[in-house]
């Protein structure tokens, strides 16, 4: 996912930078825009895990070897469409949209603790992006997909302020659901993402908090890209 950038950044080997977080805590906004700030790939890992979810609602299966199977084999990629950016293919068909269903998310959560698809997933991940500077997030990309990233962040805001900003989003998109539901859908993520046996949510020991609480998107994105600044020895540390 390559934009044009505002900051040239050069290196010899490509710069990593991994950003986990708990569900809407802005991950993808802040990252989007910080790629396209320095002109860096940006990868939406849990997009994948939302990719098998949407297989494994269509084509349910118990067993986790042949959901493993589902998300090795899985036609997935991201393709540039002219004046629609990057979109999410699934076979021949634009996924888009359908991943970011609630129901899509929830179930996501439930096959990214198969331990078989975060391993066929692992591959993807590391191959994306070639040797460009890439950006991605997730929940384990500092941990487990790239544990010598350059850069790592965990991007985290209040329960109440994440249900706060999904509830204004889904308003936007015209869609009425309860701030209590809402609050009780993200913790059940949280609870789900964070309990897990296999790469669980939690910091790297050597990430860089950023709480999003009290800031704004903007806020949010300079205080992300003066760490980037930082590592690209654009600001002393
Ligand atoms: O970031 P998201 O809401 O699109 O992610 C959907 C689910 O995928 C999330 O609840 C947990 C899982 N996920 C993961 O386990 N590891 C990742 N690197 C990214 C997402």
């Amino acid at each position: 996912m390559n934009q044009q950038p505002s900051q040239q950044v050069e290196k010899g080997s490509r710069y990593v930078v991994a950003v986990d977080g708990p569900a809407g805590a802005g991950k993808g906004a802040v990252c989007r825009a910080v790629a396209q700030r320095y002109g860096f790939s940006y990868l939406d890992t849990g997009s994948i895990y939302r990719a098998v979810a949407l297989l494994s609602l269509n084509n349910p299966l118990s067993d986790q070897e042949a959901l493993g199977c589902l998300a090795a084999q899985m036609p997935f990629e991201f393709r540039a469409v002219e004046g629609a950016g990057f979109r999410a293919f699934l076979g021949g068909e634009d996924v888009t949209v359908a991943l970011r269903e609630e129901r899509v998310g929830l179930r996501a959560s439930q096959v990214a603790a198969v331990p078989q698809v975060r391993q066929a997933l692992l591959t993807f991940q590391r191959r994306y992006g070639g040797s460009q500077n890439i950006i991605l997030d997730g929940r384990d990309t500092g941990s487990v997909v790239w544990p010598d990233a350059d850069l790592k962040i965990f991007l985290t805001a209040s329960l109440d302020e994440r249900a706060k900003r999904r509830a204004l989003e889904l308003q936007q998109k015209g869609e009425t659901v309860s701030f209590h539901k809402i609050r009780e859908r993200i913790a059940q993520r949280d609870e789900q993402d964070s309990s897990r046996a296999h790469a669980p949510l939690a910091p790297a020991p050597d990430a860089r908090r950023v709480d999003t609480t009290l800031l704004t998107l903007e806020q949010s994105i300079d205080r992300v890209a003066d760490l980037v600044d930082e590592m690209v020895g654009n600001k002393p540390r």
